[in-house]
């Protein structure tokens, strides 16, 4: 089981209830399209994926991108517990909608880049790495059925 500190806990709260989850949702989900153009795959019911602007003007990466920040925040809620409250969606994702395990670790990624953007100087070293551990957990939970 993961161990968090004190810290890391406060950290992973405070960072949630700063963002703008519709906002950090959408440019991260974008991010991720755009930086890694394989992703588009899994979104075919999308629409218009053509280039960058298409992809950040498209209403559904952006409600997607929200529903993606809305999953986190259960994790958030539940820290002590990733691994099984993921369980369903990792079961989604691995076997109905059939998506790369790898690519969990892009978003991931991407959402951090997003998060660090939007909270500019106050987005300190330690503060990234509480999240990265925060964001490799969710992956590792994301990743759990597929072995
Ligand atoms: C941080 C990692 C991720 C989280 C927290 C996450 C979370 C979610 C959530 C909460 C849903 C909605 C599930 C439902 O309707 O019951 C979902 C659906 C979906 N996810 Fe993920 N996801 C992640 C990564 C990815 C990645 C990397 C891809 C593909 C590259 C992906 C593709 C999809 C697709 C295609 C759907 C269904 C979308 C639709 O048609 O409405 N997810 N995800």
């Amino acid at each position: 089981m993961v161990e968090w500190t004190d810290f890391e806990r406060s950290t992973i709260q405070d960072v949630f209830s700063k963002i703008d989850a519709a906002s950090i949702g959408h440019q991260a989900l974008a991010r991720c399209l755009v930086v890694y153009p394989w992703t588009q795959r899994y979104f075919a019911n999308f629409g218009n994926l053509y280039n960058a602007s298409a992809i950040i003007g498209n209403a559904k990466v952006a409600a997607h991108g929200l529903t993606v920040v809305r999953g986190l925040e259960t994790a958030v809620k539940n820290m002590d517990s990733i691994k099984a409250n993921f369980t369903e969606l990792s079961v989604l994702h691995s076997e109905k909608l059939k998506v790369d395990p790898d690519n969990f670790k892009l978003l991931a990624d991407c959402i951090t880049i997003v998060i660090a953007a939007s909270l500019g100087t106050s987005f300190t070293a330690e503060i990234q790495a509480t999240l990265q551990k925060f964001m490799s957990v969710v992956v590792s939970a994301l990743g759990k059925q597929y072995y």
